[in-house]
């Protein structure tokens, strides 16, 4: 059984248990791209056993297990665990918090987090669990959001939330969006956290999002999104609409028909320039950030 002891651990819970039908259609072709660059840094193996924490769906479990490891998932999320269930049926994904693993000590070889930290109340209590139940010599890989302005995905949610919403709403207070966004910052909480900070990879990685309508960015971060949703859904009428308005011209302008190449060329030569828009379609650099343990 899953504790939920806190506020924001709550709004959580019961956010995921809203949009978990949601999530795989609309998000997952964009957080599924992060999960070859994770298992790759993470150096997984066959015959490893593998902890993927805040599972939602299963992608990472199924994805190890394609490569001949043995995938344990977990999330907090009663409707996530039984949509993973479906989807890999072969594969036992259980209930349980990240912050405190339902998993015996030096249990596993590797432990793998794709954008599950930035979700917690105590992410540093997380990476605290992995270390706990990784074998020696195991290794940790998680993946964050980078933040603006090296991701133009998340500048432009955060400019037409700076613009138009009213921050001073009731929500349950949770860590940075943008968690672990400085290298040192990310190598402490790991070597608190009992890693050795000296093998740590930290790099950022970008992949293309092909949105179907301009609108689809707002409409995600309301219908099938979680800390976003609950800011959005506390805005008046006019602000609702103002901060629509502004993300659908921030995906107009922004996502042209560009590769991931040219958008780093044009983002290093000139950011935020305007841009000779075509038609909508892709891209955003998202972070993969990884520590490990040897
Ligand atoms: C953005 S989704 C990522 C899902 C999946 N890892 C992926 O790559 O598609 C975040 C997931 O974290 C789960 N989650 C949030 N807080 C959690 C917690 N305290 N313990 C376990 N899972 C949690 C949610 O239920 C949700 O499935």
């Amino acid at each position: 059984m899953t504790r939920i002891e806190d506020e924001f651990s709550r709004f959580e819970h019961e956010g995921w248990e809203r949009v978990a039908n949601k999530y795989d259609s609309v998000w997952s072709s964009l957080t599924r791209q992060f999960i070859p660059y994770l298992i790759e840094q993470a150096q997984v193996s066959a015959g490893m056993s593998v902890l993927d924490v805040a599972c939602g769906p299963g992608y990472v479990s199924g994805a190890v297990r394609k490569l001949g490891a043995i995938p344990f998932g977990i999330d907090f999320s009663e409707k996530m665990v039984a949509i993973a269930n479906k989807m890999f049926p072969e594969i036992r994904f259980v209930q349980g918090d990240a912050q405190d693993l339902p998993c015996d000590e030096a249990s596993f070889d590797r432990v793998l987090i794709n954008f599950g930290l930035l979700h917690l109340s105590h992410p540093e209590q997380a990476c605290a669990e992995a270390s706990r139940v990784l074998k020696s010599g195991g290794k940790f890989g998680f993946t964050v959001w980078a933040p603006p302005p090296e991701n133009p995905g998340t500048k432009i949610v955060n400019d037409a939330v700076e613009a138009h919403a009213d921050l001073n709403v009731q929500l349950p207070e949770g860590p940075p969006h943008y968690l672990y966004d400085q290298k040192q910052e990310c190598r402490t909480v790991l070597e608190q956290a009992g890693f050795n900070g000296s093998s740590m990879i930290y790099e950022t990685r970008l992949v293309e999002w092909h949105l179907p309508t301009a609108r689809y960015f707002f409409e995600a971060e309301r219908d099938a999104g979680v800390r976003t949703a609950g800011l959005l859904a506390r805005q008046s009428p006019e602000r609702l609409s103002a901060i629509c308005t502004a993300i659908e011209d921030g995906v107009r302008h922004l996502f042209a028909v560009m590769s991931a190449d040219e958008i780093v060329e044009r983002l290093s030569a000139d950011p935020w320039s305007s841009w000779d828009i075509l038609r909508v379609s892709r891209i955003t650099p998202w972070t993969l950030r990884l520590g490990s343990l040897s």
